[in-house]
Parts: structure tokens; C-alpha cells; sequence
């Protein structure tokens, strides 16, 4: 460590929301443990690298930067690597990177205290046995970077076991926090003046209140009604366990946003079956079917989808696009099968060439952005109430988010104060694109509610 006073460290990371969330919570342990969060490498004696390891060649992209941090450490710096790759490859990367000093997984991130003991100390530290643990990773404080969305963390790890995934090997088995530990930093979130919050999990419908208190649905209805909430968003569902009495709390609780992301993967039940998702396409449109039946809200429906899983048929493939047919959703996150370590996919037959993945991603690619152009267009003419996410002076438009979880960026007409971040505006929209809209900032402020109506 350096010779100032304080510590100092840099935390950088990669994917999904829960990873970056980690990382706020991994920053508050840090801090309350004596250091600052700084926000350039050199800056900083300890350099955390929270990795993701979902799909593509990750591993190897960890160890090239690693092999580039290596001249950092003449300077006295020290390196931690955490997340999935740390997880997957464990003490691996202390082979091939001799200069880290620690590896760890997420559900070892509870042992952080020590493990930074250990390291000032000057010896190695690693958090790789703790994923059979029942144990959640709360923290006292939390570093909040994003100013206008709070998380909170309901569900760790995954034990769906989905034959693509490599998930349930690097976070672990699921383990749910009481609700009422829930509740409370929600109104702490609140009382720190934020009005957003998300609830996360890899599969937030496998919620289960340790202490038999509230479902999911309960939950999320609960939070909705705390003081101060404006929105209230959650990620990610799974089909299996996605029961109507969600899209009830979403359709009755004015809070809750109208939005639900519900990864499908495929429109194949044959492909469903091999990829142990544990619903058919019949039981997937059936709970798409509850989600279009709400009765005061549209709720936008967006999805995941995985082209090219081995075996897949051009016949099967037509059916994921009749799919999107069916379904017209908002907003498809689509990825060509990468196979993963550790997976049962991996050893599976009949791989899919890479030329044809990418032709198939394409045309599903294609055929959604005519979609979303056509649900975009939809939109114009409206007033939908957006937050404030940031500003564009290039262009000279302010970004937000509506309550579908739509980009919509806006102009301020001259004469109105422009707003701040985390504000809410109404806002008419007058042009739209298949990923955004475009619109003008009204004058009426708030007079509209907070979802749109039917
Ligand atoms: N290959 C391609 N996509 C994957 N996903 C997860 N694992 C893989 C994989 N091995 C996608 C799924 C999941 C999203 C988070 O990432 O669509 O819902
Ligand atoms: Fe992975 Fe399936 Fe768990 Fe999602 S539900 S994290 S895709 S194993």
C-alpha cells in the first residue's frame, strides 16, 4: 500500500446489473473498512476487476487486461479479481497472473474484512468454497453510484440450472434476504432521496421470504407503497415461476412500473425442453397472456432470446421468430449460443456453425427493429412522465426514462428551466425510432399519472 494516509481503490466491472450492484456493495465494504473509492487506476493502491463470464471469450479477455495492469505493479499497486471469471477459473489466475492478490466469487464477498486483512498483509486471499452457503451479502453501507436508481439485492445465486448457463456454478444456490431486510433499505434508499428502486435477482420469481412473511407479489406491492417511492422496477423473471399474482400487484400498485423483461430463450418447446428451461411455448404465451389482460396498464413486455443452441433446427428457429410474432414485444436482448464451461450444453451435439448463428441473429435482429419501430410510433403524440437520466449538450436534449423503460430524449423549450437528474418531467413525444423516442419537454409538470393508461 502507498504511504498516504488513507487507502485508496478502483473498482471497475463488467455485465449485468447484479454484477454492478455487487460492486456498490463491494465499494461500501471497502469504505467502511478505512478506504476511498477513487476513480482513475492510478489513483488507486488496490485495483478490484469484477468480471462477468455469461458468454463469449471472457476469461480471455481478464487476462489480457491483467497482463496489462502488470506494470502497475512496480508502482506498489495491488490487484484483486472477483465475479463470475473470478468464480470459474479460481487459482488459475493467480497462475497466470502472479500479481493479483485476490480471488473471489460473489458469495464470498461477506468475507471481504478479512480478506483485505489478508492482503495488506501481503499473503494471497481467495473466496472460492462459498457457494453452498445460505448466507447473503448485506452490507452497512452501500456506495450508491448511480444517481437515480437504487438496487437492492433479493435473491442471490440461481438453481435453475439452465443447460447454457454458467451462472448457477459461479453464484452459487439461491438464497433469498428476509423481506422485512428488504423493506428497510428501501426506506432507506428513500430517505436518502432517491425515488427508484429496483429489485434484483437472477430469478427474482424464486423469491422466498426466509421467514415466510411475503411472496414475491407481496413484496414488490409493499415496496410500491413506501413513502417517497415513484417507480418500482425488478429484473429478471423466469417463465417458470411467473405467477399472475405479479402482473396483479403491477396492474393495481401506481408505482409499479409497467414493464415486465421475461426471458423466453426460445419459441421452440423442443429447444425449451434441451435447454431445461421447464416451460413450453404454450405455457410461455399463457403467461404472456396474463401480462396483456392487466386491466389499468399496458405493460411492455420485453425478452431474451439465444440463437443457434445446439441442434437447433431452421424450422425451430422459425418458430422463436413466429414468437416474435405472436408476442410484438418492446425490446429483445438476442445472443448467439456461446458455450460455457461447466455447462451441460457444452458437451451437447449438433453445434450450430458460427456463420449460421450470425445469419440467424440477423434476421431476428431485422425482423424486431420493424417491430419496435412500429410499437415506438405508437407513442407519438403522447405525454408520458419520464425521469431524468442524464444530458446531451452535443445535441443539446436531455435523456430519460419512462415508466415502460423506453429511451426518451427531449428537448427544452426556451423560457423552461432545464431539469435535474432524478427529476420527473412530462414530456410530449413527437418523433420516435426503434430504440428511442424523441419528444419536447411540456409545460404542465406531473399532472399526469405515472404509467400509461390503456
Ligand atoms: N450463450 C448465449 N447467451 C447466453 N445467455 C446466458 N448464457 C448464455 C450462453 N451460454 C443469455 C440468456 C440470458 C442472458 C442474461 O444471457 O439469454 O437470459
Ligand atoms: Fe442462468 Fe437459467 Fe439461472 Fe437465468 S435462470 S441465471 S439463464 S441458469
Amino acid at each position: 500500500m502507498s504511504s498516504r494516509e488513507q487507502k485508496t481503490f478502483f473498482i471497475e466491472t463488467f455485465g449485468c446489473q447484479m454484477n454492478f450492484h455487487d460492486s456498490e456493495k463491494v465499494a461500501g465494504s471497502l469504505v467502511s473498512q478505512g478506504y476511498r473509492q477513487v476513480d482513475s487506476v492510478e489513483d488507486a493502491d488496490l485495483i478490484f476487476y469484477n468480471t462477468c463470464s455469461i458468454r463469449d471469450k471472457a476469461e480471455q479477455k481478464v487476462f489480457h487486461r491483467l497482463a496489462e495492469f502488470k506494470r502497475l505493479q512496480k508502482l506498489g499497486k495491488k490487484f484483486a479479481v472477483i465475479g463470475c471469471v473470478a468464480q470459474q477459473e479460481g487459482e488459475r489466475i493467480f497462475e497466470r497472473a502472479p500479481h493479483v492478490s485476490l480471488v473471489a466469487g460473489s458469495a464470498s464477498y461477506r468475507n471481504l474484512p478479512e480478506m483485505l486483512v489478508q492482503i495488506e498483509r501481503g499473503e494471497r486471499a481467495t473466496g472460492l468454497d462459498d457457494r453452498n452457503t445460505e448466507e447473503t451479502f448485506e452490507t452497512e453501507f452501500t456506495a450508491r453510484t448511480n444517481p437515480h436508481r437504487g438496487y437492492i439485492t433479493i435473491i442471490e445465486g440461481c438453481d435453475k440450472f439452465c443447460a447454457y448457463c454458467v451462472v448457477p456454478y459461479t453464484r452459487g444456490r439461491e438464497r433469498s434476504r428476509t423481506s422485512e431486510s428488504v423493506l428497510e433499505e428501501a426506506r432507506r434508499i428513500l430517505d436518502g432521496g432517491l425515488t427508484e428502486i429496483q429489485l434484483l435477482g437472477q430469478n427474482v420469481n424464486s423469491y422466498r421470504d426466509p421467514l415466510g412473511k411475503r411472496s414475491f407479489a407481496e413484496l414488490l406491492a409493499e415496496v410500491g407503497q413506501l413513502p417517497g417511492i415513484r417507480r418500482v422496477r425488478f429484473t429478471t423473471s423466469h417463465p417458470r415461476h411467473f405467477t399472475r399474482e405479479i402482473v396483479d400487484a403491477i396492474d393495481s400498485v401506481p408505482t409499479l412500473c409497467d414493464h415486465v423483461h421475461l426471458p423466453v430463450q426460445s419459441g421452440s418447446s423442443r429447444v425449451l425442453s434441451a435447454m431445461a428451461r421447464e416451460y413450453t411455448r404454450e405455457q410461455y404465451l399463457e403467461r404472456i397472456a396474463w401480462v396483456r389482460a392487466a386491466k389499468h396498464k399496458s405493460i411492455s413486455l420485453t425478452t431474451d432470446i439465444i440463437v443457434g443452441f445446439p441442434g437447433e433446427t431452421c424450422e425451430e428457429f422459425e418458430e422463436t421468430m413466429s414468437l416474435l410474432e405472436e408476442v410484438q414485444y418492446d425490446g429483445v436482448f438476442s445472443f448467439k449460443y456461446s458455450p460455457r464451461p461447466n455447462t451441460p450444453a457444452l458437451a451437447m451435439e449438433n453445434a450450430i456453425p458460427e456463420e449460421e448463428k450470425i445469419r440467424r441473429l440477423a434476421i431476428l435482429n431485422d425482423r424486431q427493429r420493424e417491430i419496435q419501430r412500429v410499437n415506438y410510433t405508437r407513442h407519438i403524440g403522447q405525454l408520458l412522465e419520464v425521469m431524468v437520466e442524464g444530458f446531451q449538450p452535443a445535441r443539446d436534449q436531455v435523456t430519460g426514462r419512462t415508466s415502460q423503460n423506453k429511451t426518451l430524449n427531449f428537448t427544452v423549450p426556451e423560457g423552461m428551466t432545464a431539469p435535474k437528474i432524478a427529476e420527473y418531467r412530462q414530456v410530449r413525444v413527437v418523433r420516435a425510432h426503434p430504440n428511442s423516442l424523441v419528444g419536447e419537454m411540456a409545460a404542465a409538470p406531473e399532472a399526469q399519472p405515472a404509467y400509461s393508461v390503456v
